[in-house]
């Protein structure tokens, strides 16, 4: 993900605890949008290992289980748990204003992803 605009999501008081809602044409991948205990947390909507959709796995508290191989990622920060991922995804911080949410792209070092765009995947499922 190369832009580090905001980005506008609109009204998301509908979504629930434990609920994701994808928004497909932000960055290259997407971002995939979580509510865990009322708040809202966001981050590129692709595994750092395979270029899988995360938002096709599992939510649990603050962790987004990939589908595919199981790396689990903090949505507050795009950390990843180990193996078989070996580092972050870039990930948002969300700020509701109005009723409006806005996602604003990171740059405080929380996510282990050093921002060159290489993901290192060893193949593609999409
Ligand atoms: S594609 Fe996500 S852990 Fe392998």
């Amino acid at each position: 993900m190369t832009d580090s605009e905001p980005h506008l999501l609109g009204d998301l008081e509908d979504l629930q605890d434990g609920e994701m809602r994808v928004f497909e044409d932000i960055g290259d991948y997407g971002i995939v949008v979580c509510r865990v205990d009322g708040e809202l947390y966001a981050i590129e909507d692709n595994c750092s290992h395979a270029d899988t959709p995360l938002s096709e796995g599992r939510l649990r508290s603050h962790n987004l289980t990939c589908p595919l191989h199981g790396t689990s990622f903090d949505v507050r920060t795009g950390e990843h748990s180990g193996p078989p991922a070996y580092e972050g995804v870039p990930c948002f911080k969300v700020k509701v204003e109005d009723g409006v949410a806005v996602a604003f792209p990171t740059s405080d070092g929380k996510n282990t992803n050093d921002g060159s765009g290489d993901v290192g995947g060893i193949f593609q499922t999409r």
